[in-house]
C-alpha cells in the first residue's frame, strides 16, 4: 500500500497489500466469515483498492457515515459527498464483533480482500435517502435500490486488498488511477478534461467534448462508467464498442478512452461531486458537467443542480469544472450550438442521451446528424426489434389442466413455422432434470419455479422461445419470474383455467385419487393452495377448446404484440375458428 504524491491528483490511497502479506491473509484462520460481494460492492471495493476513491481506505465507519450523510465530510473534516458503505445480511453480522476480520469474495468465492471490522450498525435509511438523494420517492432508482436491495446492517472498516477483481473485456482500456496518471504523464498531457457518461454518445456529446477541450486548452479523456448503472441502460459492452467508434471518427483529436468501474448511485448533485473527486484521482484537471449530470430517470433535480453543487465546492475538490449547457442541432448550419449562439430564424433540434436510447428502443429512425451510423448500428444490434426479441410463454394451472398438452401443440406450431429455437420446460421434465431433489413444500416449489425462470430468462435473452408449463401456484414467484424474463424480452402468462372438478374427473395420472386418499400430501387444489393469476395475458379453459385451438389463440396474442413477427400468417389455421380461449388483454 502506498500514499504517494504524484504530479496530478494528489495522494493516492491504494489498498492492495504486497504479495507476501496477501498470502499471509489467505492462510490465516482468523477470518470470521466470508461475505460474497454484490455487484455494487464489488465495484466499490475495486474503486477503494485501486485508489480511485482516495482518500478512503475502506468502507465508511459509523462516525464517517454520519458526517458524510449530514454534511458531506468525513469525521476529520475531509470533503466526501456520498456514503460508500458495506451492507450485509443480519444473520451474517450477528456472528461478528468489532475487531474481527472478514473476507470479501467475488461471485465465484475468490477472496479479494480482508476487512477489519471497526463498526457494525443499523443505519437510518430514510435519513440517508433524504440527505443523499433529496427524496424518499422510490420512483428514484437510487432510492428504490437503497430501500429494497440494501441490507439493514452496515459494516465499516479498513480494507486490505489481496487481489483486484478480474476483467477480461477490453483489458487495454482498463486503467487504475496510477496507470492512467502514468499514461497521461508519458503523453505529456498536463491539462486533461474528463467526460463522464453512462449513455451511448450522440454527436452533440462529441461537439461538447471538443468545445470543452478547446475552452481549457486540454486533452480529452472519455471516461465511461462500466460498473453498475441504471437497470435500463445499454450494457457496457455495447457502449464501449460505440465509444471506440467515436474515438476512431475523431482520430485526429487527442482523445483517450478508459473504463471506470464505478457503481453509480444516480444521486445527481452529490454524485457529481464524487465524479469530480474520482477524476482528480485519475489525474484529470477538468471535468465536464452538463445538464442532468448523474440524474436518474424522472425529474428529481433541477437540470443544472450538479453544476451549482460543484461550483460551491470547487475550491476543495482539486479539479475544475467545465460547465456546459445543452447543445442543440441547427439544421441550416448542420452543427451543434449552445443556447446563447442560437438565432431565432434557425431550425433547432434538441437531443439527449436518454432520447437516443428511447429512439433505439422504440425503433424510431435515427438520422446521421444525431449519431454516427456505426454507433446506431451497434445500438440496434444490442436492442433487436420486437420480432427478434426472445419470448417466454409461461403456463400456470392445476395438475391435469392441459398445460403440457397445449405446450406441445404450441411447440409444434412454432417448429412448423420455423425460424426460432424453441425450448419446452414442462413441469414433469424440469422435475426430472433440473429439480429432481425437490418436493412440493412452498420453499421447494418456489425454488423449482425460480430455476425455470432462470433458464427461461437465459433463453429469452438469447432470442429463443421458452415454453414453461409448471403448476406455479404462487403469484409472488410468478411475478419474480416475469421480472427476470422482462429484463430481456417478452413474457406471456397463460392461465390454463380448467376447473379443479374437471382436472380431478380426468385424473390422467391417478394423482388426485391418491391425494384424496391422503397418500400424496401437499397436492395443489386438494390440500395445497393455488393462487389464481390476476392479470394473465390469456386464459384458456380446456373444457371448451382443443389443444390446437388453444395454441393458435396464444399465437394470435404473440402476433398482436408483434413478438414473433407479424408476417407469419401461416399460424392461423381453420381450426382456430370457434376457439373459445379467452383473450384477457394484449
Ligand atoms: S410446481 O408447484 O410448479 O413446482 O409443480 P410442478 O413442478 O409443475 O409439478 C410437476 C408435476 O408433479 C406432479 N405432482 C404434484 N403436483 C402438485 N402437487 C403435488 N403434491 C404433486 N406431486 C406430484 C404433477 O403431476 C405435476 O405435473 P402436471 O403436469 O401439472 O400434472
Amino acid at each position: 500500500m502506498s500514499n504517494l504524491n504524484l504530479p496530478h491528483g494528489g495522494a493516492l490511497t491504494e489498498r492492495l497489500v504486497p504479495p507476501d502479506q496477501a498470502m499471509a491473509w489467505r492462510k490465516q484462520k482468523k477470518l470470521k466469515g466470508l461475505w460474497p460481494l454484490t455487484l455494487r460492492q464489488l465495484c466499490d471495493l475495486e474503486m477503494i483498492m485501486s485508489g480511485a476513491f482516495s482518500p478512503l481506505t475502506g468502507f465508511l465507519k459509523r462516525s464517517d457515515y454520519d458526517a458524510v450523510v449530514t454534511r458531506m465530510r468525513l469525521q476529520d473534516g475531509t470533503f466526501w459527498p456520498v456514503p460508500i458503505t458495506l451492507d450485509v445480511a443480519e444473520n451474517f453480522a450477528e456472528k461478528l464483533s468489532v475487531g474481527d476480520a472478514i473476507g470479501l469474495t467475488d461471485a465465484d468465492g475468490g477472496l479479494l480482500a480482508a476487512l477489519k471490522v471497526e463498526d457494525i450498525w443499523q443505519p437510518d435509511l430514510s435519513q440517508e435517502a433524504i440527505q443523499v438523494y433529496q427524496t424518499q420517492d422510490v420512483g428514484h432508482s437510487g432510492v428504490a435500490r437503497l430501500f429494497s436491495r440494501s441490507h439493514k446492517t452496515y459494516l465499516g472498516g479498513t480494507i486490505y486488498g489481496l487481489e483486484m477483481p478480474q476483467h477480461f473485456d477490453f483489458p487495454h482500456l482498463r486503467h487504475t488511477p496510477r496507470q492512467l496518471r502514468d499514461l497521461l504523464a508519458t503523453r505529456g498531457w498536463s491539462r486533461v478534461v474528463a467526460f463522464q457518461t453512462r449513455n451511448p454518445m450522440h454527436r452533440g456529446h462529441v461537439e461538447l467534448i471538443h468545445r470543452a477541450a478547446r475552452a481549457v486548452d486540454g486533452k480529452i479523456l472519455l471516461h465511461p462508467v462500466v460498473g453498475e448503472t441504471q437497470a435500463d441502460d445499454f450494457d457496457h459492452y455495447t457502449r464501449m464498442r460505440c465509444y471506440e467508434h467515436v474515438q476512431r471518427r475523431n482520430a485526429d483529436a487527442d482523445m483517450l478512452l478508459s473504463m471506470l468501474p464505478l457503481a453509480m448511485r444516480m444521486a445527481g448533485p452529490r454524485e457529481a461531486l464524487l465524479h469530480a473527486i474520482i477524476r482528480k484521482n485519475y489525474g484529470c484537471t477538468h471535468l465536464i458537467v452538463g445538464r442532468d449530470h448523474a440524474a436518474p430517470t424522472g425529474h428529481f433535480y433541477p437540470p443544472y443542480a450538479a453544476q451549482e453543487s460543484i461550483a460551491q465546492h470547487e475550491d476543495e475538490l482539486g479539479i475544475k469544472m467545465v460547465p456546459f449547457q445543452e447543445l442543440s442541432y441547427v439544421k441550416e448550419l448542420d452543427t451543434f450550438l449552445p443556447q446563447e449562439e442560437l438565432e431565432s430564424d434557425q431550425t433547432v433540434l434538441t437531443v439527449s442521451g436518454s432520447e437516443l436510447r428511447r429512439c433505439v428502443k422504440d425503433q424510431v429512425p435515427i438520422p446521421s446528424w444525431l449519431a454516427y451510423p456505426e454507433v446506431v448500428e451497434e445500438l440496434r444490434r444490442a436492442h433487436p426489434t420486437n420480432e427478434k426479441q426472445g419470448v417466454t410463454i409461461f403456463f400456470t394451472g392445476f395438475s391435469g389442466a392441459g398445460k403440457s398438452t397445449i405446450a406441445k401443440a404450441l411447440l409444434a406450431r412454432l417448429m412448423v413455422a420455423g425460424g426460432r429455437s424453441v425450448t419446452l420446460l414442462d413441469g414433469d421434465i424440469v422435475r426430472q432434470n433440473l429439480s429432481s431433489e425437490l418436493g412440493f413444500s412452498r420453499a421447494h416449489r418456489d425454488l423449482n419455479i425460480l430455476r425455470i425462470g432462470f433458464v427461461a430468462s437465459e433463453i429469452t435473452k438469447h432470442g429463443g422461445v421458452a415454453i414453461c408449463a409448471p403448476i406455479a401456484p404462487y403469484a409472488a414467484t410468478r411475478r419474480k419470474v416475469r421480472e427476470m424474463v422482462e429484463e430481456h424480452g417478452w413474457f406471456i402468462e397463460v392461465h390454463v383455467s380448467t376447473s379443479l372438478e374437471l382436472c380431478e374427473a380426468r385424473d390422467r395420472k391417478g394423482l388426485y385419487a391418491k391425494a384424496r386418499a391422503g397418500v400424496i400430501k401437499e397436492f395443489t387444489g386438494i390440500n395445497d393452495p393455488y393462487e389464481v393469476p390476476e392479470h394473465p395475458q390469456l386464459m384458456i379453459d380446456t373444457a371448451t377448446c382443443t389443444p390446437l385451438e388453444a395454441a393458435d389463440s396464444i399465437l394470435r396474442v404473440l402476433e398482436r404484440q408483434r413478438c414473433l413477427g407479424a408476417d407469419r400468417r401461416d399460424w392461423s389455421t381453420p381450426n382456430t375458428v370457434g376457439s373459445t380461449a379467452t383473450l384477457v388483454s394484449t
